[in-house]
């Protein structure tokens, strides 16, 4: 399926009791067990499991071409979740020009639970290299980054940290449907689905996605559910019709903003312009 059909269809089902072509929003947070006291029916309570849920993560790990995915209330949740899997003593290794909120959770919280944490520009590959620890257990890259824009060689740094124990993190908030990290090397990405996923400004959310049905992503779904930062059904269906105009939506955005950058690019009294698709962009 081209991009634009999967957004469309992945994790869509018909409704069997009525029909509906738009999921109903399951609201209840308990689910009825069976005669013998099991959940055939695979819901039992809505921090474990959620109709809605199952379908965002259906199809954001459909989209992604993923093995599956965990959804949470917010995409520095769903980081949050990635660093709790590690253990006091294990290296990080982020991108210099992560967004804020991820490199301060990392310096604030993560530091103070003993996890060792370099930042680095994995725009410089030789850095990288540098910096690789044999305690390094996650390279976490955001590419575009959130401020400046910079781009990372997913594949390149993926080649060099696999060369380790040590996993890939692709914050792919800011290039959803334009790049797609799996193919590229990574072995989880991370959304903020609060941007282009949601794309109304009016729901936040955040996605894990894995690669494969590995122990570290066995571990995000133990956090997700015994943690319980999930987010609600009404904001997994916002999030899941949001995707459905999503490959349209980024066409639109890359060409306004280009059109932007090209006007900022001649402006005399616009010193520098940050955007990948300008000529004069490394
Ligand atoms: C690249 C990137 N990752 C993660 C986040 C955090 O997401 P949220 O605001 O949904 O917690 C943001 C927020 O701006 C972001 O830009």
């Amino acid at each position: 399926m081209r991009i634009e059909t999967l957004a469309v269809h992945a994790g869509h089902t018909i409704d069997p009791a009525t029909g509906a072509v738009s999921s109903p929003i399951h609201l209840s947070t308990t689910f009825e067990r069976d005669i013998e006291g099991t959940y055939s029916r695979g819901f039992m309570y809505t921090r474990n499991n959620n109709p809605n849920r199952q379908a965002l993560e259906q199809g954001i790990s459909a989209l992604e071409g993923g093995a599956g995915a965990a959804a949470f209330a917010s995409g520095t949740g769903a980081s949050m979740s990635i660093f709790q899997t590690l253990v006091p003593g294990d290296h990080v290794l982020a991108h210099v020009d992560a967004y804020y909120g991820t490199s301060r959770l990392l310096r604030e919280i993560f530091r103070r639970w003993g996890l060792d944490i370099s930042f680095v520009d994995m725009s410089d590959l030789s850095a990288v290299e540098k910096a690789l620890q044999s305690k390094t257990k996650l390279a976490w890259m955001e590419t575009p980054s959130n401020p400046l824009l910079k781009i990372v060689d997913l594949a390149a740094v993926a080649k060099i940290v696999h060369g380790t124990d040590a996993i890939c993190v692709c914050d792919n908030t800011w290039a959803p449907t334009l790049q797609r990290p799996f193919d590229l090397g990574a072995d989880l990405i991370l959304h903020s689905t609060t941007k282009y996923f949601g794309g109304h400004c009016d729901v936040l959310g955040g996605i894990v996605v894995a690669k494969t049905e590995s122990d570290f992503f066995k571990r995000i779904k133990s956090i997700q559910y015994e943690g319980g930062a999930v987010p609600s059904p009404f904001d997994c269906w916002l999030i899941l019709r949001g995707m459905r105009t999503l490959p349209w939506r980024m066409r639109a955005h890359s060409e306004n903003a280009m059109k932007v950058a090209d006007f900022l690019s001649g402006h005399s009294k616009v010193a520098r312009v940050h955007y990948p698709g300008l000529k004069l962009h490394p």
